[in-house]
């Protein structure tokens, strides 16, 4: 068979290498890839958001089966057009991803159907906005409507601070047509879980859960960034948690999509915050987390691809999910400065990896035989053990045997967990 994955990041390498365990699969195309993927995928220089540039390569290619894996060319609909052409693709159609895609309608949705998440108000006009905050007074916060590249959003502490972000998104334009619409919600607290979950529109099968450490720098201190490390399971995700979430969010998050006429199909993935007053939801991503894949996908015992086209031909309910019950770590190596401002070209030497142990390559070219950072995120360091502690212990080996001069990591990913089980 072969397969096109869409996307050139560390969660398109760990989609391709799980992918890759089906022996029927002989060719996977990674557009656009990057030069750690070119190790297991034939690399093509076509941008995950070139549309129509990807449908003629799939077309060119008679290529069997799609995975579109980043949220931008799942706005965009690159589902609905490789299907237009025969290709069966894995991710939700255009009018689903819009759960993503916009915080204004994933926030109305769940207020229709009693999907419990912070209470909010959504605002297009920018002194309605600011009125707002003063209203409600700080901590708040504000969000852009639109796809932000995880950057929209503002935790204020004080109320001048939210209405500069405000004034930044609707005034001056900070992320662009994304954030001429804002959504200004109640400031909540509690343990974040990451769950994402494979569904057809009709059964939800969440994956192991996850943790994210957003923050730049050890003590989740510095800027936000685009994740920098991840363990697998959550120690906060209990089986009553569990229970209460499928009840009260899963599956009336997938029946109100349904109840829309906007059937989401592919990986939903559930950004969850376990308050005092029981798990909410922060966010909808319509596809698999980076860097959460880097963690869950190594412990999917069942076989991605059988799962993925069970997803796509609606036969999930009689298709085995089942996932290891051991632990996984993956430990994020940046370029120094990242996310703020970093230099690419930087080179990278990988240690051998032995089993249970990856490295997901999330920017890097190869020039002259040599591989070279390009980009913020450049690696994840991922190890899979018996326990979460001895997981974080070797995913650290790991990160400390790449060569790697320009590079820094968290030297406290999994410790938040850690001290949770310790509790
Ligand atoms: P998002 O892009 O919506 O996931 O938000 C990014 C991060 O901001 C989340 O992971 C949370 O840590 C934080 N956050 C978002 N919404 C809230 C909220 N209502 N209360 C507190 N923190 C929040
Ligand atoms: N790690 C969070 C995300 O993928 O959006």
């Amino acid at each position: 068979m072969k397969i096109l994955v869409v996307g050139g990041g560390g969660r398109e390498h760990a989609i391709i290498k799980a992918l890759k365990k089906n022996p029927a699969v002989d060719t996977v195309y990674a557009l656009p890839g990057n030069g750690g993927i070119a190790a297991d995928a034939v690399c093509v220089p076509i941008g995950a958001t070139e549309i129509e540039k990807i449908v003629a390569f799939a077309a060119e290619k008679k290529v069997d089966y799609a995975v579109v894996a980043p949220d931008d060319p799942l706005a965009l609909g690159c589902v609905d057009e490789l299907e237009k052409i025969g290709v069966p693709a894995f991710g939700p159609h255009k009018n689903a991803a819009i759960i993503e895609a916009s915080k204004a309608f994933s926030k109305a949705l769940m207020k229709k159907y009693g999907i419990p998440t912070a209470s909010f108000e959504t605002f297009t006009n920018m002194d309605k906005a600011l009125a707002y905050v003063d209203k409600v007074g700080a901590p708040i916060v504000v969000k852009a409507d639109g796809l932000a590249l995880g950057k929209g959003v503002t935790v204020a502490q004080t109320v001048g601070e939210a209405k500069r972000a405000v004034r930044e998104m609707m005034a001056e334009g900070k992320f662009g047509a994304s954030g001429s619409t804002v959504v200004i919600e109640e400031y909540l607290e509690g343990p974040e879980v990451s769950v994402l979950s494979f569904t057809d529109g009709s059964v939800v099968v969440p994956m192991v859960s996850s943790m994210d450490h957003k923050r730049a720098h050890d003590g989740d201190t510095g800027p936000n960034t685009g994740g920098m490390g991840t363990v697998a399971p959550n120690p906060y995700y209990t089986p009553e948690v569990a229970e209460r979430c499928m009840k009260e969010i899963f599956l009336p998050t997938v029946q109100a999509m349904n109840a829309e006429g906007r059937t989401f199909k592919g990986c939903l993935y559930f950004g969850l915050m376990i308050t005092g007053d029981g798990p909410k939801v922060i966010e909808y991503n319509c596809r698999f987390g980076d860097p959460e894949t880097q963690v869950v996908l190594p412990l999917l015992e069942s076989d991605l691809l059988t799962v993925m086209r069970a997803v796509t031909e609606g036969r999930l309910r009689d298709t085995e999910v089942k996932f290891s019950d051991r632990s996984a770590c993956c430990v994020v190596l940046a370029s120094q400065g990242y996310p703020v401002k970093y230099q690419s070209g930087c080179e990278i030497v990988l240690p051998a990896t032995g089993p249970d142990r990856e490295i997901y390559v999330a920017g890097a070219e190869v020039r002259d035989g040599k591989l070279l950072s390009h980009g913020g995120r450049v690696l994840g360091c991922v190890a899979v053990e018996d326990t979460l502690e001895e997981a974080v212990r070797s995913a650290y080996k790991v990160a400390d045997a790449v060569k790697f001069e320009n590079g820094f990591c968290r030297r406290d990913i999994g410790k938040r967990a850690l001290d949770a089980l310790k509790k």
